[in-house]
């Protein structure tokens, strides 16, 4: 394993985003390192997909800065270094299932390994679907094509917003087994946006709890929770209380929604 623990991948600073009044990160630093798995919650419009947003070039800031690998997002997502997950699947309409999988190694000069594509997609119950396009697909279907998609670019770092926000219940947790499955096995570094403490907290090294209003980090939890963890490790007293301490900070920073018009 050629994880370089300790250097950075994703380093955030001071960064600053501004939507005309709404100031939506707040002078918000984050460093993650290589192999790290980072997971953030935090309430609805505290900035998370914006965060994320700009770690994939795909936001620029209003201030600060933000590197990846040392260089501007642009030139890792350029380079087929990036991986992103977003909120809505983002899949290409007019490609199959296995063609939207493949098709962003293509597009990074890599060998698309069709095989390996349809394997993953058979893996995540998607046999019946490798050659359906989007339209003939549920919303959990495309989002957990999304997902192979992302994995199978083999990018060394992975953005991933809410991947399992339209997935059921058990699907919801196949997928997260998955997806550790896949970095524990590689030197894959992770940002890991979700509503759920306790998927947080299960798949997170580290979890970052946001707050609105302005939009900011104001904890930083390491998981102390061992690994190997399973489904059965949401059940131990040591799980239970790191989903409370998490929630006890969220509460904490609960804002009332002043601005009925936002
Ligand atoms: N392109 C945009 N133009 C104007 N305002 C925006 C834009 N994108 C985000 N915002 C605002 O910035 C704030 C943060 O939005 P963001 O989408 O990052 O929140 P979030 O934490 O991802 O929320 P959710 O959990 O609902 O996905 C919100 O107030 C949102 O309305
Ligand atoms: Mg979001």
């Amino acid at each position: 394993m050629s994880r370089r623990q300790g250097d950075a991948v994703i380093d955030v600073t001071e960064l600053t985003v501004r939507f005309d009044d709404v100031l939506a990160l707040d002078s918000v630093s984050l460093s993650v390192d290589a192999g790290e798995f980072v997971t953030v919650v935090g309430p609805s419009g505290c900035g998370k997909t914006t965060l994320l947003r700009s770690v994939g070039g795909l936001q620029s800031p209003t201030a600060g800065e933000v590197r990846v690998d040392g260089d501007p997002p642009e030139s890792a997502q350029a380079a087929g270094d990036l991986g992103v997950v977003f909120q809505s699947h983002t899949l290409f309409p007019w490609k199959t299932a296995l063609e939207n999988v493949t098709f962003l190694r293509e597009l990074a000069g890599r060998d698309p390994d069709r095989d390996r594509a349809r394997e993953r997609l058979v893996a995540a119950g998607l046999g019946g679907a490798v050659d359906a396009y989007p339209r003939e697909l549920s919303g959990g279907m495309c989002q957990r094509v999304a997902i192979v998609r992302a994995m199978h670019l083999g990018a060394s770092t992975l953005l991933m917003d809410e991947p399992f926000g339209e997935l059921d219940e058990l699907t919801r947790y196949d997928m997260a087994a998955s997806v550790l499955d896949s970095w524990r096995d590689s030197d894959r570094t992770v940002l890991f946006v979700t509503h759920s403490v306790p998927e947080a907290v299960l798949l997170g090294d580290r979890v970052i709890v946001m707050a609105d209003d302005p939009g900011r980090i104001v904890d930083r939890v390491s998981v102390s929770v061992p690994r190997p963890r399973e489904e059965a490790t949401m059940d131990t007293p040591a799980f239970a209380d790191q989903v409370a301490d998490i929630r006890r900070v969220l509460r904490q920073n609960r804002t009332e929604d002043t601005h009925p018009d936002r």
